[in-house]
């Protein structure tokens, strides 16, 4: 291994089915990437204790995000894959960096906002997603990371991540490097519902395992240009979902196409939305065929997690240690 190449980390929550925004937004820019640096993606069950959940399911959640990332090109023979509790390191330095993050901030996070928003009373939200973003600045910090590929809606943590860096640098001396966020190519794909965002939690998504008839069913219902009521009226692709999907995944000629056709109606959403339908068919058809794959194989996908951990583990705790030392957390010699 080339010791001069620089950390990565991003993580994924165990919180529900792995889908396209999290592919085009961030898996495959972290499997483009494992050749180039040094990275570390682990699946970050703790985050996902944040929200309301059913211990029973998160173990095949957990096993479920793990196949879904070496599917998605994680190469587990070139990237370290793991899950965060697996390794106690990151929750000992999440204390620590809670001793030096400010309260406002976290209490301006637009994420902690809108869920505890969610919330009816005050008494319901729990200090987890308040902290939230600490944990995951420990996720990035204790392998000193310098680059986190992740989609849009994760920059404000990331800001935080830094601002923490800063903190504990200036209060027990020069330690973590600042991370960099490093967005792909589409940082935020829209819910089917043409909503807000793609997300594992709002139901307005198509799975990476989703069979070729779920993704068609999916796409085909998905809102357009709502302006666009009749097949008549011209559409407005800029503020389309099903266009900036073509954008990412069709070729030249058929967004040049659907661009044209559909501004003065010669096209409807239907004919339009074909072509989309087989690029994601055809993209996501070898992910769900290698997810079917590893799934079958539980003693390999335990040995990836389990080998992962350990070569995380070294690295954390030397971290620790440092840190630890850093902060004065040992025995005096009674001078
Ligand atoms: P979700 O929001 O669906 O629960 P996670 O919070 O686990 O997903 O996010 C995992 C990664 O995928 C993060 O880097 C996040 O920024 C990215 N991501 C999630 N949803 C989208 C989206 N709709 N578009 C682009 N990137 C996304
Ligand atoms: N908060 C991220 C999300 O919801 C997941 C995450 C946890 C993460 N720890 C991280 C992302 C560290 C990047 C780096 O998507």
């Amino acid at each position: 291994m080339n010791p001069k190449r620089q950390r990565i980390l991003s993580g994924i929550q165990p919180s529900g089915d792995i889908h396209l925004g999290n592919y085009l937004g961030a898996i495959k820019n972290w499997a483009e990437n494992i050749n180039n640096y040094e990275c570390f993606f682990p699946i970050v069950d703790y985050h996902a204790m944040t929200i309301p959940y059913d211990p029973r399911e998160m173990p095949n959640r957990i096993y479920n995000g793990i196949c879904a990332n070496i599917a998605c090109g994680l190469d587990p023979e070139r990237c370290t894959i793991f899950v965060q509790s697996f390794v106690p390191e990151h929750t000992e330095l999440c204390w620590i960096l809670t001793c030096v993050s400010s309260l406002g901030s976290l209490e301006r996070m637009t994420q902690f906002k809108e869920k505890s928003q969610r919330q009816a009373d005050r008494e319901g939200i729990n200090t987890g997603l308040l902290a939230y973003p600490v944990l995951m600045a420990a996720d990035i910090l204790i392998y000193k990371a310098e680059v986190v590929p992740v989609g849009e809606d994760q920059i404000q943590h990331l800001e935080f991540a830094r601002e923490v860096a800063r903190r504990f640098n200036n209060t027990f001396g020069e330690t973590f490097p600042e991370p960099e966020p490093k967005l792909s190519q589409a940082p935020r794909i829209m819910g089917l519902d043409g909503k807000n965002k793609m997300s594992k939690s709002l139901n307005n998504h198509i799975a990476i395992v989703d069979s070729p008839e779920v993704i068609e069913e999916k796409l085909r219902t998905a809102v357009t240009d709502e302006n666009r009521k009749r097949r008549s009226d011209p559409g407005d692709p800029d503020v389309c979902n099903i266009f900036s999907l073509h954008k990412l995944l069709s070729t030249p000629e058929e967004v040049a196409w659907a661009n044209r056709e559909c501004r003065v109606a010669g096209i409807g959403c239907i004919e339009c939305k074909k072509a989309l339908i087989q690029h994601v068919i055809d993209l996501l058809t070898p992910i769900r065929e290698g997810y079917y794959q590893i799934y079958a194989k539980p003693d390999y996908v335990r040995e990836v997690v389990v080998e992962g951990a350990k070569r995380a583990r070294s690295i954390a705790q030397q971290t620790m240690a440092e840190v630890k030392d850093k902060c004065g957390l040992k025995l005096g010699g009674g001078e």
